[in-house]
């Protein structure tokens, strides 16, 4: 797919921190971890690969605003437009040496998400879209599943950690869903669980008590390959308030009344 100027941009500044978690990736054991919450890291390879990021994007696009997991949020000249980063999603996985995290990137206008990049550099697997162009994999077109049968269809979550209050509502979510369905997955980056939506690979995700960096970006890449998505509580914001089920088209009402009856 021809891409807009700003989705090059993104794109050439995810394959860049790409090459610099890679390598942070293979010498793991020696990097600087701090502890943000219970549970919750931050490595030097999340503060390496978002200066990598922010100085790509401001260079090419110094008016544009910023958000972004480690170095919080600034506004651009242009009011209208700010990038949604996080540097690494999965830090968790990283951490422990395994290759399942990625680079999110997504570019807010007017408070829509326009453009959006969600990379795997341990699978090379670059996952993007833009309004209205459709969502990508490398060269190939995304489109989600069409599986219509709960017993037959996979989905994942992610898991509260660290003594996470919300424990007690995931239980009783997969307490209702796991018996109905052919699995759940819990692989511990969000932006790839959006992405694994759009691919086809998983039929629904849902989450909670996440940010709008985790999401940004791998919602436009379901909305683009076909998805539905609305945040997990009817009333509030996916992006504001952290939080979504999203599913192929053919499932969503049966796998959302399940998750939401729980
Ligand atoms: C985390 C991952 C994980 C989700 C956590 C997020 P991080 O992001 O997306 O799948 O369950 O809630 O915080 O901290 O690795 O960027
Ligand atoms: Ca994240
Ligand atoms: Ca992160």
């Amino acid at each position: 797919m021809q891409g807009s100027a700003n989705l090059n941009v993104m794109i050439k500044a995810a394959r860049k921190a790409g090459r610099s978690l890679t390598k942070d990736f293979r010498e793991v054991e020696n990097l600087q971890v701090s502890m943000k919450g219970a549970g919750d890291f931050v490595s030097r390879a999340d503060i390496a690969a978002e200066k990598i990021i922010r100085e790509e994007l401001m260079e090419a696009r110094p008016t544009y605003g910023w958000l972004a997991e480690e170095g919080g949020e600034a506004e651009g000249k242009d009011p209208t437009r700010r990038w949604i980063v996080d540097p690494l999603d999965g830090t968790t996985n990283f951490l422990h040496g395994l290759p399942h995290w990625a680079v999110s990137i997504a570019l807010e206008h007017k408070g829509e998400i326009v453009a959006g990049v969600v990379f795997d550099p341990a699978k090379d697997e670059m996952f993007f879209a833009e309004k209205g162009a459709g969502a990508w994999m490398n060269e190939s077109r995304l489109r989600v599943s069409g599986r219509n049968k709960m017993i037959e269809s996979i989905f994942a979550t992610g898991l509260p950690f660290g003594g996470r209050s919300d424990l007690p509502e995931t239980l009783k979510e997969l307490a209702k869903l796991m018996p109905a369905c052919a699995g759940v997955r819990r692989w511990g980056s969000a932006a790839l669980d959006l992405a694994y939506v759009a691919a086809g690979r998983y039929d629904g995700y849902w989450e909670r008590r996440l940010n709008a960096w985790d999401l940004a970006a791998g919602l436009l890449i379901v909305r683009e390959a076909g998805g539905l998505a609305e945040p997990l509580r009817v009333g509030k914001h996916i992006l504001e308030d952290g939080e979504i089920l999203c599913a192929n088209e053919a499932i969503f009402d049966q796998f959302s009344k399940a998750v939401r009856s729980a």
